[in-house]
């Protein structure tokens, strides 16, 4: 057994149901790019909403963070990870979460008592001292010097609002050395490895803090981490985690795991691991230039990079060969990864053959450029990212392996406005929190789901959703239809959906088995991207929809609706654009 099966056992032991991952893309969250936390697919049901599966949950979730790529290379950091997390929606509180972690740790991995320590909450002018706590603690045997008390760091929310609370974190001593008896949680010798958080708290936009309906629990564990730990390896990649892929890569090179060879060999192992999980993720991700699907090209050319630093020929299957290994190692974790081991596969050979036919020129290009002026200014950053698909830590990364620094702030703007010129960027997908999710996008969520409705009824059954955008501003819905719509069929649709706003429609929300959603005749556009359970909105009996919200509770808060264009988007596909007034 693996650290993954022990903590799952153990929680469910102790009366919790095991969820399945969700995907790394969320899927009713278009404010982030990835699921960064085990709590993400869950803050619907932290912030009340029933989950179909009980109050006790535990799994374990991908999760992807990209904003330390540069540190990728360590021996500790990682761009894809694995969290461990038991919840509480609502149940049990501080005294059941604590024993039960200090029961899993030292019972179930064996770890003395003696390699831990833990932080709580020291209180601020809002909320008081975690005292309960740190009264736990002392019962269960962690002596007070080895208690600190934190206010910045045991207060945890996932960006700038959203459901937060105060925390307790536990910390492992990881040295052979004598163990200090006064614990100090910035001695980089104590290692963080579970996080317990009270959340009992939600941060609006506006910073300010309101009671959530009920007191929950939302823990998490980083699997790399922790499995090193408990096998004694001071470097990640040296714990049976990595064990096969770093074996792959030596003997894929030839060379041995040390040395010069050792950080090209973490980035190659980390960048192809996170791009096996993106690409066979249900949301069908492509490199591009945009979005996830930039972060995806970006993974996997700088692996490619540091495969041709080692000497590995790019004419040679080492992709596929690396690949392999890691879908076989998590295939039975996650059924994803079998299902689309193909299109794994093909994603990473095309973008290996993409790159490889643009890395050369641009290396002499890199060469040139850095002869000519001993630097590397914005211009030629983004000539490098244009002409020859280079991401910027790539450029950046060459560059600093001369010692030479890049005006990554002048690349930026560039890039920003490149990007803007070709209308790529998606509105708010780069703010954190729950941007994007604001009153009058709410509203023209729930119009969205009239107009869908009201569409079929007046063009006819066949209409479906093909696609929608929404901003503060406006709405867009693509639709299959094979004409252009008459204005009659406007003005019909139009009037069709003022007259439920007008009804004072109840928005009515639940969850419910996927089957059951589609038998009771509920629309949703991309079926096989919903998980078994699902939630479904229905407006009064005009429309049922799976669909994640948020939604307005009555349509008459939506005001008058009105169509402003309607256009051709693609073959057999219209698109309106509507306001709401
Ligand atoms: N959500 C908490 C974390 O990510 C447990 O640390």
């Amino acid at each position: 057994m693996n650290l993954k099966d022990y903590y799952i056992d153990f929680f469910v032991r102790h009366g919790h149901k095991q969820i399945p991952s969700a995907p790394v893309v969320p899927e009713n969250d278009p404010s982030v790019l990835f699921n960064t936390a085990g709590m993400q697919p869950l803050i619907p049901y932290l912030m009340g909403q029933p989950h179909p599966y009980g109050t006790r949950l535990c799994d374990y979730q991908k999760c992807i963070r990209t904003n330390d790529l540069d540190s990728v290379g360590d021996t500790t950091h990682h761009t894809f990870f694995e969290m461990l997390g038991n919840w509480s929606l609502g149940d049990y509180f501080k005294e059941e979460s604590i024993s039960w972690s200090f029961e899993f740790l030292t019972k179930d991995l064996n770890i003395p008592v003696n390699r831990l320590a833990v932080t709580v909450f020291a209180g601020d002018d809002t909320i008081p001292f975690d005292e309960e706590s740190y009264e736990k603690w002392l019962s269960l045997g962690i002596p007070k010097e080895r208690i600190a008390k934190t206010v910045s760091d045991n207060f945890w929310i996932a960006g700038e609002s959203g459901p937060c609370g105060p925390d307790t974190e536990i910390f492992y001593f990881r040295s052979e050395e004598e163990i200090p008896e006064v614990f100090d949680p910035e001695d980089s010798r104590w290692v963080e490895i579970w996080n317990n958080v009270f959340m009992q708290y939600h941060k609006n936009q506006d910073g300010k803090v309101t009671n959530l309906p009920h007191k929950n629990v939302d823990t998490g564990m980083g699997v790399e981490r922790t499995t090193a730990i408990l096998e004694g390896v001071n470097d990640n990649y040296l714990s049976s985690i990595w064990k096969k892929v770093i074996e792959k890569i030596s003997s894929i090179s030839g060379l041995p795991y040390e040395g010069e060879y050792q950080k090209s060999m973490r980035i190659i192992a980390d960048h192809i691991r996170t791009a096996v999980f993106i690409s066979a993720d249900p949301a069908g991700i492509k490199p591009s230039n945009t979005d996830q699907g930039y972060i995806l090209r970006r993974l996997i050319r700088r692996a490619i990079r540091h495969a041709k630093k080692l000497n590995i020929p790019m004419d040679s299957n080492w992709e596929v060969e690396l690949a392999s290994v890691i879908l076989d190692q998590y295939a039975s974790y996650y059924h994803e990864l079998e299902e689309n081991r193909g299109v794994v596969l093909e994603v990473l050979t095309n973008e290996k053959e993409k790159f490889n036919r643009t890395l050369e020129k641009g290396l002499k290009e890199f060469e040139k450029a850095l002869q000519r002026n001993h630097s590397i200014d914005d211009l030629t950053a983004f000539h490098l990212y244009d002409t020859y698909g280079f991401p910027i830590e790539l450029t950046v990364e060459l560059a600093s392996e001369r010692g030479i620094s890049v005006d990554e702030a002048g690349f930026e703007k560039r890039f920003k406005e490149h990007q803007e010129l070709s209308r790529t960027a998606s509105a708010g997908k780069f703010k954190g929190g729950l941007a994007g999710n604001g009153e009058i996008e709410t509203k023209y969520h729930t119009a969205t789901h009239l107009l869908n409705a009201a569409l079929k009824e007046v063009v006819g059954k066949d209409v479906h959703q093909k696609g929608s955008n929404i901003t503060a501003e406006r709405m867009r819905f693509d639709f299959s239809c094979d004409h252009k719509l008459t204005e009659e069929e406007k003005r019909k649709a139009e009037d069709l959906v003022n007259a439920w706003i007008e009804e004072g429609l109840e928005v009515q929300v639940e969850e419910m088995k996927k089957e059951d959603a589609i038998a009771s005749g509920a629309e949703c556009m991309f079926l096989e991207k919903y998980p078994d359970i699902v939630t479904v909105y229905s407006i009064g009996t005009v429309s049922k929809e799976l669909c994640g919200g948020p939604h307005v509770k009555n349509t008459r808060e939506l005001g008058h609706f009105k169509i402003i264009k309607e256009e051709a988007s693609s073959a057999g596909v219209r698109r309106i654009k509507a306001v709401l007034e």
